[in-house]
């Protein structure tokens, strides 16, 4: 069969079976399979597939059908304009996430701190913020913790696939234990913040394939970042910012947790959802 019936019968397939954005997944999955760009699956439509190739896109889109996320399959997830390795030891980093580094950068611009920056990345997860803000501030000393071993294994591996290996010290800490106090510029986290109270609103694949862990954070959501926030206190020099990823349901506690703290700021993402809270020591 040719590339274009073959993609066409799996987007049929996919939708059958109510994946979402079906296309995009065809699409993905066939890229994957057959270690191809998207513009080679539309300047080829015509080219035939070999049984191998037939077998494994199948399979491919069998696990799929049973709720694998796409990036656990194919491995890989964009960030930042990076190519990041993802295994089911890591969270997928997620869209929203880049309004950490772009709030960071913002605060790197406007703050008048001293070189060089010494930034903490807490549940470093695949390594992307870690990673991201190591290629936008090439003097900066950044320290990247997570209590997972798995998941340090990847975010070093994405370190070193991006040449970034050297200036990140991976280490592997409950959030920031063993770090050295009134030192950092800088302490950013997309901590673990769904609570177990909301389980049922969270979507079942990540429920089911992204690590629990790195999602959930206790019964209200703000368990880690109770914890976190008074670590990060002792850890920043004066001056220096917490810089969080939250979600609109922790917001309003998470602002009381940071009560004592300076400039005290909210940010929205493309949907207007509180999405990344900072503050000054
Ligand atoms: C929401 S994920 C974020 C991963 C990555 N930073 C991202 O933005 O995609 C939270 C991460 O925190 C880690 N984590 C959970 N509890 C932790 C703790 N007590 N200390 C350090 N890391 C922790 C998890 O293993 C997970 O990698």
């Amino acid at each position: 069969m040719q590339l274009r019936q073959i993609l066409s019968s799996a987007v049929s397939r996919l939708t059958a079976e109510n994946v979402p954005s079906p296309r995009l997944n065809a699409e993905l999955l066939l890229m994957f399979t057959l270690s191809c760009d998207r513009a080679y699956l539309y300047a080829h439509p015509e080219r035939e597939l070999s049984a191998d190739e037939n077998n494994r896109y199948d399979d491919a889109l069998a696990t799929r059908i049973q709720g694998v996320p796409a990036q656990y399959i194919t491995g890989h997830q964009e960030f930042w304009g990076m190519d990041l390795i993802v295994t089911p030891a890591v969270l997928i980093p997620r869209p929203e996430t880049e309004h950490l580094i772009e709030t960071t950068l913002d605060r790197v611009q406007v703050s008048p701190l001293a070189a060089p920056l010494r930034i903490a990345d807490i549940g470093t997860g695949s390594g992307c913020i870690a990673l991201a803000l190591a290629k936008e501030l090439p003097e900066a000393e950044i320290y990247a913790t997570d209590i997972s071993t798995a998941a340090l294994e990847v975010a070093r591996a994405n370190a070193s696939r991006h040449q970034l290996e050297s200036r990140i010290r991976f280490l592997e800490a409950d959030l920031l234990a063993g770090i050295e106090a009134n030192s950092f510029d800088f302490v950013i986290s997309n901590p673990p913040y769904v609570g177990e109270s909301e389980e049922d609103h969270v979507q079942l694949e990540v429920r089911k394939f992204e690590p629990r862990n790195a999602v959930f954070a206790g019964p209200t959501g703000t368990e880690v970042i109770a914890r976190l926030i008074p670590q990060a206190r002792a850890a920043l020099k004066p001056g220096g910012w917490l810089v969080m990823e939250v979600s609109g349901t922790i917001v309003e506690s998470v602002k009381g947790l940071l009560s004592e703290w300076d400039d005290l700021r909210v940010n929205v993402d493309l949907q207007s959802i509180p999405r990344v809270i900072l503050a000054r020591k």
